[in-house]
C-alpha cells in the first residue's frame, strides 16, 4: 500500500477513540450535513468500502456520510484464513467491525465467494468436499460477524460472455446446487440477513452490458423457481466513460428486478476516469455528471435501497492505488467524491444533488 505510516493511525481492536469534530476535515457546510442525512430521507442507504486505514479523517468522513460500511478486502477468504482453513485469522476485520459497532454504522458482508480470492482449501470441485469446506468458512464468518444486516453471498458467478456462469469448475459442474447451498446456508445461519447476489458490468449501456443482464435474469428467475433464498441484486457500479449508461434500458433492469420481488443495492460505485481529459476542472465536471447521470437514472427505480461506493476519497481508493483493472497514467486519478486532502468535488455535489431529486421509497422489508 502507498500510504505512510505517519499518515495512518493504526489502532488496537476496542480502543478506538475517534473524537467527532475535532477539526481534523474540513469540509463545506454541505459537505459536513452528509450524504447519509439527505438519503435517510428518501428511505436510502449510503455505504462505502472501507479497508481498515485508521486515518482519523477519512473515519470522520466514513461517519459524516454513511449509514452501512463494506470491508474492502479484510473479508475475502484468502485474507482470513490459511491454506488448510482451520488457523482463521479475521485481523483487520474485527477492528472494522469494532468501528462499525462503536459509531452505530451498519455492516455489509463482502464477501462469502468471490474467484479472485480462493484459498487452496475452496478449490476443490468435489461437491461435497467443496460444501464442507465452505460451511466451515460460512459459519466461523457468519458467526463471528452477526450484526452484518446484509452479505454479498456471492460475488461476480456471472460470465461475461457465455451463457451462464464464469467458468470456474465449481460452477460449471456445480453452479446452481452451489451458489443454492451457500444462500441456504447463509439464510439458516443469519435467518434476518439480506442475501446478496453481486456482480458487475450490469449498468453501461454497451451490448456486454445488456447480455451480462439477461443472463443474469434468466439466471435469478430459475434460482428463485427453486427456491433459493436471494434477497437483493448488487450492482457494483464501477463505471467508465467509455462505456455509458442508457438510462432506460438500466431502468427496464431494475424493473426486471422488482418484478422478481428483488431488491437493489449499489454497491460499489466509483467512476473510472480514464478516458477524461488530463485538465482537472474539466475532469472532474465529467466525473460529476457521470455519477449524477447514473443515480437520476438508477434513483427512479424505488427496488433501490441502497447506494454504497467503493471508497469515497482519491487518498484511499483503489482506481488510485492501481489495484483497479485499468486506470488514467497521464495525471493522477481523481475517481472519487472527496479529493487527495478530503475536500468534496463536483462529484459530491452531484451525488447530493441526485439523492435530494431521487423519489421516496419505503423501508427495506426484513428477509423471510
Ligand atoms: C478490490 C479492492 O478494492 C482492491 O484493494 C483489491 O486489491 C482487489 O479487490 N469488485 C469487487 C471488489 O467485488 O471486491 C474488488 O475490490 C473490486 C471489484
Amino acid at each position: 500500500m502507498k500510504h505512510s505510516r505517519r499518515d495512518i493511525v493504526r489502532l488496537a481492536t476496542g480502543a478506538l477513540t475517534l473524537l467527532a469534530g475535532s477539526g481534523t476535515t474540513s469540509t463545506s457546510a454541505m459537505a459536513q450535513s452528509g450524504l447519509k442525512n439527505i438519503a435517510q430521507t428518501k428511505g436510502i442507504e449510503i455505504g462505502s468500502a472501507f479497508n481498515g486505514w485508521f486515518h482519523k479523517p477519512l473515519l470522520q468522513l466514513l461517519i459524516d456520510n454513511c449509514d452501512i460500511i463494506t470491508p474492502e478486502n479484510a473479508m475475502k477468504a484468502t485474507n482470513i484464513s490459511t491454506d488448510d482453513g482451520r488457523n482463521l485469522m479475521p485481523g483487520a476485520m474485527d477492528d472494522i467491525a469494532d468501528f462499525c459497532a462503536q459509531h452505530r454504522l451498519k455492516l455489509h458482508g463482502h464477501t462469502l465467494f468471490w474467484h479472485q480470492s480462493l484459498p487452496e482449501w475452496l478449490r476443490t470441485d468435489d461437491l461435497n468436499r467443496l460444501k464442507q469446506a465452505h460451511l466451515r468458512h460460512l459459519r466461523f464468518l457468519l458467526s463471528r460477524y452477526p450484526q452484518a444486516t446484509s452479505w454479498d453471498v456471492v460475488n461476480e458467478v456471472m460470465s461475461d460472455r457465455r451463457r451462464h456462469y464464469r467458468a470456474l469448475p465449481v460452477l460449471d459442474t456445480h453452479g446452481d446446487a452451489f451458489i443454492a447451498f451457500l444462500f441456504e446456508t447463509a439464510r439458516r445461519l443469519v435467518p434476518t440477513a439480506k442475501l446478496v447476489i453481486n456482480d458487475y458490468n450490469l449498468a453501461c449501456g454497451s451490448a456486454f452490458c445488456e447480455g451480462k443482464r439477461e443472463r443474469l435474469l434468466v439466471a435469478l428467475e430459475r434460482l428463485l423457481r427453486k427456491g433459493v433464498p436471494i434477497d437483493a441484486v448488487g450492482i457494483q457500479g464501477h463505471l467508465v466513460p467509455r462505456w455509458p449508461i442508457v438510462p432506460s434500458s438500466l431502468q427496464a433492469f431494475l424493473q426486471d428486478i422488482e418484478d422478481l420481488n428483488l431488491e437493489v443495492f449499489i454497491t460499489e460505485l466509483d467512476v473510472n476516469d480514464i478516458d477524461l481529459p488530463d485538465e482537472i476542472s474539466a475532469r472532474d465536471r465529467s466525473v460529476a455528471q457521470i455519477y449524477g447521470d447514473f443515480l437520476d437514472a438508477a434513483l427512479e427505480s424505488r427496488a433501490v435501497k441502497r447506494v454504497s461506493f467503493w471508497g469515497l476519497t482519491d487518498k484511499f481508493h483503489w482506481i488510485v492505488e492501481g489495484y483497479a483493472p485499468f486506470s488514467r497514467t497521464s495525471s493522477a486519478p481523481r475517481p472519487a467524491l472527496f479529493d487527495q486532502k478530503l475536500q468534496p468535488k463536483r462529484a459530491y455535489f452531484a451525488v447530493h444533488d441526485a439523492l435530494a431529486r431521487a423519489p421516496n421509497r419505503t423501508i427495506s422489508r426484513l428477509p423471510g
